[in-house]
């Protein structure tokens, strides 16, 4: 499988209850690196820009408000297959349907609250991460 590049957000949640460690654990025990790695206080435009796929949805006041209600770790992580890897680490978006041993199913409060994020594609990989960092950032 190919080496691969994915973005990955650790949610206030979670940076709140001082989870940011034991999420990264999880993730380089599932053989991803974390090859960038930055704490932001997103602004509202910052969120609303981020999310804006999900702009007409009736969760998107909720959203916004969630991901700017404290500091987020942003993240690039590289690894064989990372984007679906990432994803399976991360389990369901809504904890109640995560499987055992996910982040998700260990750490997330509600389908808000759910403690991660990670691109689903290459396309959005590649957009998520040239949101929030250039070039000369990415160190594998
Ligand atoms: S998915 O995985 O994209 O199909 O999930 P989806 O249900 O479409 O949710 C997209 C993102 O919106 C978040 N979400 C919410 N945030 C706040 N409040 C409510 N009610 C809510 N419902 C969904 C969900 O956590 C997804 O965030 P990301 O960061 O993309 O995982």
């Amino acid at each position: 499988m190919a080496i691969e590049r994915t973005f990955s957000m650790i949610k206030p949640d979670a940076t709140q209850r001082n989870l940011t460690g034991k999420i990264i654990a999880k993730l380089e025990d599932a053989g991803l690196r974390v090859v960038a790695s930055k704490r932001v206080w997103m602004s509202r435009q910052q969120a609303e820009g981020f999310y804006a796929v999900h702009k007409e949805r009736p969760f998107f006041g909720e959203l916004v408000e969630t991901m700017t209600a404290g500091p987020t770790v942003v993240q690039v992580l590289e690894g064989e297959g990372a984007i679906l890897k990432n994803r399976e680490v991360m389990g369901a978006t809504n904890p109640a349907n995560a499987d055992a041993g996910t982040i998700r199913k260990e750490f997330a409060l509600s389908i808000g609250e759910n403690s991660v994020h990670g691109s689903d594609a290459p396309e959005t990989a590649a957009e998520e991460i040239a949101y929030w960092f250039s070039g000369i950032e990415l160190v594998g």
